[in-house]
């Protein structure tokens, strides 16, 4: 296992941040010479850092693709690109890749089913489009210190988006030595928004974890709507929890809505809040949220074509986990 150097000093300020941004483009620079280094650029803190440093370092030389699995949050896709091709001026393939996701998914229940499938349909357009470009000797990863010493160097234990074995390049790990809360240091250093900079985790497979069970077009779109809300409302509070969304489960409970005055009875879908706080994701409280931001997302979610219930999630782990699948 890699270690991290003693002599190493804690990022924790701007200035030191500037000297490790130097050290680093210096060091891109004389390992990758004039040569293309590709980088799969989820618009995570860890991938956002490393597009930021090796733009800096190789300009467009670094090619960053970035796949939309079809499973990412409301404005997502819309984001990286306007950070990275229009304000950072970045070499960007943007790959729309839904339709071959969730034709893969359809009627698949079972969730490590689902989690192979997106992981391993994310490395086959990432090898096509790593085939399409010419002359990549390298490959980025924002791996971080904790994936080295949690999982031998393997990116987040059930992350998406790691690296394609198949594709025979030398890594680039800028950051591969730092904490997380060193990485947003950088990354605010960097001149990157504070959006992507204190980003809340977000699971690699996505919505598609909180669309339990199969995963269908319409609850989808529900969902992603229901989440944007979610973020929105929660955003607001003056202390935000550590993470916080909502789930879609694959279940129906009984609405009522009135036509010319008649009420009729429907099926459709409830929609679960969850919000927690935590330091390290195995041990998680359930912060208290106030019943007006309950009932101002309860009001607005309601609207959403398919949603007749808001409920509020308040299990701790153990023994729920944090996703609900
Ligand atoms: P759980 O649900 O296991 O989640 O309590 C712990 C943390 O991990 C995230 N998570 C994932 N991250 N791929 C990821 O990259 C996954 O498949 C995955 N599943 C859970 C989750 O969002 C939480 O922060």
């Amino acid at each position: 296992m890699e270690k991290r150097p003693d002599s190493m000093e804690r990022i924790t300020n701007e200035a030191l941040a500037k000297s490790f941004i130097d050290e680093q483009i210096a060091a891109i620079k004389a390992q990758v010479g004039n040569k293309k280094v590709l980088l799969a650029l989820s618009g995570g803190v860890d991938s956002s850092v490393v597009a930021a440093l090796l733009i800096k370092a190789i300009g467009q030389n670094l090619v960053c693709v970035h796949v939309n699995h079809g499973l990412l949050r409301k404005g997502e896709p819309e984001e990286v690109i306007e950070v990275f091709r229009n304000q950072m001026n970045a070499n960007l393939v943007y790959v729309d890749a839904t339709d071959r996701f969730l034709n893969l998914l359809k009627d698949v229940v079972e969730p490590e089913k689902k989690r192979k499938i997106i992981g391993g349909e994310f490395i086959n357009v990432f090898a096509e489009e790593a085939a399409k470009q010419e002359g990549i000797e390298f490959l980025a990863q924002g791996t971080i210190y904790p994936d080295i010493l949690e999982s031998d160097g393997v990116k987040a234990h059930h992350n998406v988006g790691g690296l394609p074995e198949e594709l025979n390049f030398e890594l680039v790990e800028p950051i591969k030595f730092l904490y997380k809360d060193e990485v947003r240091v950088v990354g605010k250093t960097l001149g990157l928004p504070d959006h992507m900079v204190y980003r809340q985790p977000f699971p690699g497979p996505g919505l598609g974890v909180r669309c339990t069970g199969a995963i269908t077009r319409d609850r989808l779109e529900a969902l992603r709507e229901a989440d944007a809300i979610v973020r929105e409302e929660i955003g607001k509070l003056p202390q935000t929890p550590w993470q916080y969304f909502c789930a879609i489960p694959d279940m129906q409970s009984t609405g009522i809505k009135y036509v010319n005055g008649k009420g009729e009875r429907y099926m459709g879908w409830a929609c679960v809040i969850r919000a927690v706080n935590t330091t390290d994701a195995v041990k998680v409280t359930v912060p208290e949220i106030p019943f007006t931001s309950l009932c101002a997302m309860r009001d607005k979610i309601v609207q959403i074509p398919g949603i007749n219930r808001v409920l509020w999630d308040i299990s701790e782990k153990p023994v729920a986990t944090i996703e609900w699948e």
